[in-house]
């Protein structure tokens, strides 16, 4: 069948990897796709093509023009923003979810609401659409609390506010309009504690697949300090989270979410990234994203042995049931991002890499997460989160010292990487 990739990132760059290992997989199209995804199409017909994704007509007539049967969307916001359901009017099938339940990632508030409704467990929360609402709830918390944008905020609309001042200006902040529409409603939530870690389940809406589990490094700095990103590295599977509590996980939080989205006649289909708190009264739900994380998805491609082209159009046609469940390896995979200098504040771009080729002799795998080619046909960094190492091994240590000699062969001299991806687990394996 004929695929069509939403995204341009590392996420998109592994799955189109894996997709293009199926024999299912015909034409190959990504839009926008990167130099890694182009590299990935290679002689086979396809490409990387530029479409308007917020002009749905316009995807939907590419569809039709290539014969496509089948659309993968990488990143959140063409869900929230309703291409899934347009592209599905048109009789195309898509993986990924539609506009209202993408709301799970797009509106904390509404998780929120649903999990009091199925009875999953989640930290206590307020929603205020007003600042005299938010200040007024405050009260009820103890600190630290947890102020969110109800919004899509890139992964920067939460604040844990230690004091109730830090509390106040976050609210302040977010209803004057720091993170945009996404402010105009906030969630106040109790703060948990434990450890956190994400489980990934497909699901047509009714079945429901485990896919795998993962841990990622959010901050920028050594030992987990400094600002947020998307995720500086990942691994998996993430042993934190045991077969007890992962059962437990799909039996509490999963399992529920999928039935009240299809009680509340809004079926949710695709794949549901649960961050979960382990806490001392077992697993519960910090959020969910309608999409594989980046670069969490890029540790679980490594390790997925089953036909991903099979697995996610039966997700797309409601057909889950009859589909052998996803097999991942045994192995550990890790992926260490090389970033930007200045990333996240601000990353320069422009920067030349060389050597991947090198890297790969490794047996590591360098999945494109922000490149670009120049007209000379020079690899030069386009975004922040420019290259996700990444390798597998018997045990995490080896998949981990496999993807920093690769990394060390790797010549982007404007880049900076994590040394001690998977530090966590590897302490708790010593
Ligand atoms: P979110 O965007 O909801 O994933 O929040 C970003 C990060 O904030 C999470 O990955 C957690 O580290 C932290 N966080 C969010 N909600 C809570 C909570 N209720 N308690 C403790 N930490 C939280
Ligand atoms: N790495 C976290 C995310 O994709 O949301």
């Amino acid at each position: 069948m004929n695929i069509l990739l939403i995204g341009s990132g590392g996420r998109e760059h592994a799955l189109a990897w894996k997709l293009a290992q199926s024999p299912r997989c015909a034409q190959l199209w990504a839009a926008p796709g990167n130099p890694g995804i182009a590299e990935v199409i290679g002689a086979r017909e396809g490409g990387c093509v530029e479409l308007t994704l917020t002009d749905h007509a316009a995807v939907a007539a590419f569809c039709a023009e290539h014969a496509i049967a089948l659309v993968v969307v990488g990143p959140e916001a063409p869900l929230v923003d309703g291409l899934a359901d347009s592209l599905r009017s048109a009789g195309i099938a898509v993986f990924g979810p539609g506009k209202a339940a993408a709301q799970l990632e797009g509106s904390k508030g509404f998780t929120k609401d649903m999990c009091t409704r199925a009875g999953i467990p989640t930290a206590g929360y307020v929603r205020a659409k007003t600042a005299a609402d938010a200040h007024a709830a405050l009260t009820g918390f103890s600190l630290p609390v947890v102020i969110k944008a109800d919004g899509l905020a890139a992964g920067k609309g939460v604040v844990i506010a230690q004091t109730a001042e830090e509390a106040a200006a976050a609210i302040d902040d977010m209803f004057g309009g720091a993170f945009g529409g996404a402010g105009a409603e906030v969630v106040i939530e109790e703060f948990l504690e434990g450890e956190e870690v994400s489980l990934f389940a497909l699901t047509d809406g009714s079945a429901i697949a485990l896919f795998g589990s993962a841990q990622d490094h959010k901050r920028v700095g050594e030992g987990d300090t400094g600002p947020n990103t998307g995720g500086m590295g990942a691994y998996s599977p993430a042993p934190v989270l045991t077969a007890e509590l992962e059962a437990r996980a799909m039996t509490e939080i999963i399992a529920p979410t999928v039935k009240a989205m299809a009680d509340a006649g809004m079926p949710y289909s695709g794949v549901l990234f649960a961050g979960l708190m382990l806490t001392a009264n077992g697993p519960k739900l910090i959020e969910y994203n309608c999409r594989f994380g980046d670069p969490e998805c890029q540790v679980l491609m490594m390790r997925l042995e089953s036909d991903l082209v099979a697995l996610l159009d039966a997700c797309a046609r409601g057909e889950l049931a009859g589909t052998p469940t996803p097999a991942l390896s045994a192995e550990s995979a890790i992926t260490v991002v090389m970033a930007a200098r200045g990333y996240p504040a601000a990353p320069a771009s422009g920067g030349t890499i060389e050597n991947i080729p090198a890297a790969e002799a490794h047996g590591a795998k360098v999945f494109h997460a922000g490149t670009s080619e120049t007209a000379e046909g020079k690899l030069v960094a386009r975004g922040g989160r420019v290259l996700n190492v990444t390798a597998s091994g018997a045990t995490l240590r080896q998949a981990r010292d496999r993807a920093y000699a690769a990394l060390a062969e790797i010549r982007f001299g404007d880049g900076f990487s994590r040394s001690d991806i998977g530090w966590r687990e590897l302490a708790r394996q010593a």
